[in-house]
């Protein structure tokens, strides 16, 4: 009986399963995203192929750096997004989660930032928002 209660105990953090920020990614609004390698450090590079943009221009696949709290099966992530089509950035903060049928997935929230021309126009140049990313 011991035996069998301290393995319920200890089973969930054993058995946990670790969320990978390496890889190809989709989010809710049919955006793609590319995460290369995490280093040691963890420091990332990658790529983002926006589905949508606030600007009148052709979108085009932008550059992403961000970095990994690499310390949990789950970890705490951000990056920032250096679009490269437009005069904006977009920084994302998320957490990498397992969920119950062991899948995958990204919670993020962003902020946008636009250009504008004005200081009096800078109450209207951030956008936030969230994007749920899942495995391509
Ligand atoms: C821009 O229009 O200024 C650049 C593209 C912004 C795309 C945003 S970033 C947050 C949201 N999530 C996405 O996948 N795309 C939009």
């Amino acid at each position: 009986v011991l035996l069998l209660l301290s393995l319920a105990l200890v089973a969930p953090g054993f058995f946990a399963t670790q969320c990978n920020l390496t890889g190809k990614w989709i989010n809710d609004l049919g955006s793609n995203m590319t995460i290369e390698a995490v280093s040691r450090k963890g420091d990332f590079a990658g790529s983002y192929f926006t589905a949508v943009t606030a600007s009148n221009n052709k979108i085009q696949v932008s550059p992403l750096l961000g970095y990994l709290n690499n310390t949990d099966t789950q970890p705490v992530f951000g990056f920032t997004v250096q679009w490269n089509f437009t005069e904006s950035v977009t920084v994302f903060t998320g957490q990498c989660f397992v969920d119950a049928e062991g899948k995958e997935v990204l919670k993020t929230m962003w902020l946008l930032r636009s250009h504008v021309d004005h200081i009096t126009d800078d109450w209207k140049a951030t956008r936030v928002g969230t994007n749920n990313f899942t495995r391509l």
